[in-house]
C-alpha cells in the first residue's frame, strides 16, 4: 500500500517572513498530525532556510521547486543539488512551468534526476500534456514519451522512491481540472505501465503518482479516490492555510 503524499508548490509567491507565516499556521491546523499522509511544502529557494527550520522535528517535509544538476562553479545564479538537500528532503523537477518557459527538455530534466539522486533528494517529476495535444488525442504519446526520455538511466530502486506529478498543463491554474477519471487513466495507462515495463512490477506499483491541477479542498475527494492517484501535487490552493483540508482528505480516501 503506497502512502499518498501531498506536496503544495509555491512557485514564485512569499518571502521569507510570508512563508513562515504561512509554515506556522499549518502546523496550527495540525498538518503533520494527519496519519497516513505525507505532507511536503516547495517554497522558494529563499525560504528554504527557515522553512526548513520551522519543519524540524515535525512530520511536514520540505522540498524545492528545482535544482541544477552540476554539482559547482561558474553557473551564476544556480543552485546546485547539494545546496538543495541540506534543506530538503524532496525536490519538484521538469514542472511545465520550468518546461514552457525556461527552456528545459527531457535531457535537462533527466540530469537533474540524476543529480538530485545522487545528493540523496527524492525527486517529484512532472509530466503532462498541453491543451492542444490533448484536443490533438496526444496525451498518450506526450504522457509516455516524457516518462521513458525523462526516467532513462535510473534503477528501479531510484525510481520506486520517487514522486511523478501528472499534471495536464491546461489545467494548472485554470480552475479546468481534470476529472478523476480522466487523471486516473492517464496515469494508469500513460504513466504506471511505461514504469512497469522499463523498471518492472515492483518499482512501478512502489512509485506514487500524483494529480495536478486546480485541485482544490472541494474536488481533492475525487482524485484520491482513484487506485493509481497517491496524492495531489497542489499549486494556488497551497497558499493559504486549509491547504490542510486537502491533505486530510488524501488521508481519508485510502
Ligand atoms: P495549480 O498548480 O494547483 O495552481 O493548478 C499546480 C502546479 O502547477 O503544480
Amino acid at each position: 500500500m503506497r502512502t499518498p503524499i501531498v506536496a503544495g508548490n509555491w512557485k514564485m509567491n512569499k518571502t521569507a517572513a510570508d512563508a513562515v507565516a504561512l509554515v506556522k499556521a499549518l502546523l496550527d491546523n495540525g498538518i503533520d498530525q494527519i496519519a497516513g499522509v505525507e505532507a511536503v511544502v516547495c517554497p522558494t529557494f529563499t525560504a528554504l532556510d527557515a522553512v526548513s527550520r520551522l519543519c524540524e522535528g515535525t512530520n511536514l517535509a520540505v522540498g524545492a521547486q528545482n535544482l541544477y544538476f552540476e554539482p559547482n562553479g561558474a553557473y551564476t545564479g544556480e543552485i546546485a543539488p547539494e545546496m538543495v538537500a541540506e534543506f530538503c528532503k524532496y525536490v519538484i523537477i521538469g514542472h511545465s512551468e520550468r518546461r514552457g518557459y525556461f527552456g528545459e527538455t527531457d535531457e535537462t530534466v533527466n540530469k537533474k534526476l540524476k543529480a538530485a539522486f545522487g545528493a540523496g533528494l527524492l525527486p517529484i517529476l512532472c509530466v503532462g500534456e498541453t491543451y492542444e495535444e490533448n484536443q490533438a488525442g496526444k496525451t498518450a504519446d506526450v504522457v509516455t514519451s516524457q516518462v521513458k526520455a525523462d526516467l532513462a538511466g535510473l534503477t528501479a530502486d531510484q525510481v520506486a522512491s520517487m514522486v511523478i506529478a501528472y499534471e495536464p498543463i491546461w489545467a494548472i491554474g485554470t480552475g479546468l481540472a481534470a476529472t478523476g477519471e480522466q487523471a486516473q487513466q492517464v496515469i494508469h495507462d500513460y504513466v504506471r505501465v511505461p514504469v512497469t515495463e522499463m523498471f518492472g512490477e515492483a518499482a512501478a506499483q512502489a512509485m506514487r503518482i500524483q494529480y495536478g491541477g486546480s485541485v482544490k479542498p472541494s474536488n481533492a475527494q475525487e482524485f484520491f479516490g482513484q487506485p493509481d492517484i497517491d496524492g495531489a501535487l497542489v499549486g494556488g490552493a497551497s497558499l493559504k492555510p486549509d491547504f490542510t483540508e486537502i491533505v486530510k482528505a488524501a488521508a481519508e480516501a485510502k
